[in-house]
């Protein structure tokens, strides 16, 4: 079992009436990759600024790297990397001068190069800021986290409004670092990020840690449903849901959905299937996501806005 590297007791925010963070508690184990997942709002950035060093909590106790956040900011700033949700840089500087310019801030004078390279920005080095795209910029942003060479990397929502492509070339990066003996520290609301990406997930809505595991923790404790799915299937699917005493999901696109709630059920389905000798194009069993997760907890979408 790895190490704690950040230990939450009891964490409190209250911005005037508003309880942002509401007395969470939880750890993050080293060299892994921790997603602290919600919505808008939910209270991801104040929960991670706050033990960024960056706000003050109401309440509540944090330990990180073993020392409190009330006592050792400077030291603690030293050995963490941030990339805040908001990252922006100057429009006029290269790539390699903006990540040079932020490495002379630490003492310790990095490998440029050898940052690019982690953050695959070799080729884009001479590119100045202001003409590079949003999936771009993130990983310089990411390479400035890094010029420390921290312990512990915080990424606030490093993809939000990139497209996939851009999307995955971050997650690459982030697998990168973790390889490399980091741990991450992500906020997102993409629950594909969290299940491609963390060993650890949290859940977070309005304030509280609602679920706390593995992906397939999360899913077998809150949504254990598989969904049988059946591309054009002959008539008697139907029967065949109802004589198991299946919910059968939806008919739509010439695909029949059935829900199994486990392995054995969906083997009956398929037995059932061949015994009638049913035809059909194409099955898909699929188990449940971390969307579906948050909405059976909530009753609400993560993805909140409209925003992809
Ligand atoms: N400085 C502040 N003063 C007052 N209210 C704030 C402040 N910062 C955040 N809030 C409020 O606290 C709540 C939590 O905000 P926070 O930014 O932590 O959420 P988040 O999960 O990071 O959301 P997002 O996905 O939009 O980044 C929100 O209702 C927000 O409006
Ligand atoms: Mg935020």
């Amino acid at each position: 079992m790895s190490e704690t590297i950040i230990q939450v007791r009891g964490l409190v925010k209250v911005y005037d009436e508003l309880i942002a963070v509401n007395g969470i508690s939880f750890d993050v184990k080293e060299g892994q990759v921790f997603a602290f997942l919600g919505p808008n709002g939910a209270g991801k950035t104040t929960t991670v600024e706050i033990i960024e060093t960056i706000r003050t909590a109401t309440s509540g106790q944090v330990n990180i790297l073993g020392l409190d956040i009330k006592k050792n900011r400077t030291d603690i700033l030293r050995r963490i990397g941030v990339l805040p949700q908001e990252f922006s840089s100057f429009d006029r500087l290269t790539v390699r001068e903006t990540v040079q310019y932020y490495s002379r801030l630490f003492k310790g004078e990095p490998d440029i190069d050898e940052l690019l390279e982690l953050v695959n920005l070799t080729e884009h080095r001479d590119q100045l800021y202001m003409n590079l795209s949003g999936g771009l910029k993130q990983r310089v942003g990411i390479a400035v986290a890094l010029v420390n060479d921290p312990e512990i990397v915080f990424l606030d929502e490093p993809t939000t409004g990139l497209d996939p492509r851009a999307r995955r070339d971050v997650w690459d990066v982030i697998k990168g670092l973790k390889k490399s003996g980091k741990t991450i520290f992500l906020t997102t609301h993409y629950m594909e990020e969290a299940e491609v990406l963390a060993d650890d997930v949290a859940i977070i809505s309005k304030g509280d840690i609602i679920a706390h595991g593995t992906t397939s923790q999360l899913i077998d404790q809150y949504c254990s449903t598989i969904h049988v799915s059946i591309r054009g299937a002959g008539p008697g699917v139907e029967e065949v849901a109802k004589n198991l005493g299946l919910t059968l999901e939806n008919r739509e696109n010439g695909t029949v959905t059935i829900e199994a709630s486990n392995n054995d059920q969906v083997v009956e389905i398929l037995n059932n299937l061949k015994a009638r000798d049913i035809k059909y194009d194409g099955l898909d069993i699929r188990k449940a996501n971390l969307e579906e997760v948050f909405l059976s907890l909530t009753g609400e979408s993560l993805t909140t806005g409209g925003e992809e």
